[in-house]
């Protein structure tokens, strides 16, 4: 067997963000459909429109390797969906759902944060300048997609309390 190299792993790092992105572009219309505050269905639905020129963005990074963007079954982000759905089934009170809603969505994204930010690191070492650019921003819209989740926390939890 060949000796696998860090690029290697680049790139096999990629394609599996690449498919939790995908999964993530279908999944998000589900999980809004199912929350009853408005802000947060807003949320998701501005995070579903992000997810998708993330999954342009990954395109590009390929195409910048001169590799095609090909999809490795992500299924660290399957399971995290499959709990989100499970969710989705609970029988709770509106709030007490978004609540539960929003914790699997911030699972979600710091599942990326974590795979955007080894991303980042690889590209660098490796000099693959032009991915790098790309994986930032998809990094820094994660990061800010959280952000706007606990700050929504705020009042659907204390709500969720009562
Ligand atoms: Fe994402």
């Amino acid at each position: 067997m060949a000796m696998r190299t860090l690029d290697d792993c680049f790139q096999d790092e990629l394609r599996d963000v690449l498919s939790a992105e995908k999964q993530l572009v279908r999944a998000l219309p589900k999980m809004a459909k199912g929350v009853a505050s408005e802000e947060l269905r807003q949320a998701l639905l501005d995070h579903l429109e992000e997810t998708e020129g993330q999954v342009e963005r990954l395109e590009q990074a390929f195409e910048s390797l001169d590799k095609s963007p090909r999809s490795k079954k992500c299924v660290a982000m399957e399971g995290l969906i499959e709990e989100g759905s499970h969710v989705l089934e609970e029988e709770a009170e509106d709030d007490v759902k978004d609540a539960m809603i929003i914790a699997a969505a911030q699972k979600v994204e710091h599942y990326e944060i974590a795979t955007y930010g080894t991303l980042c690191t690889w590209a660098e070492m490796l000099g693959h300048t032009d991915a790098l650019a790309l994986l930032k921003e998809n990094l820094a819209q994660e990061k800010a997609a959280d952000e706007k989740l606990t700050k929504l926390a705020e009042s659907i939890n204390l709500a969720a309390t009562t």
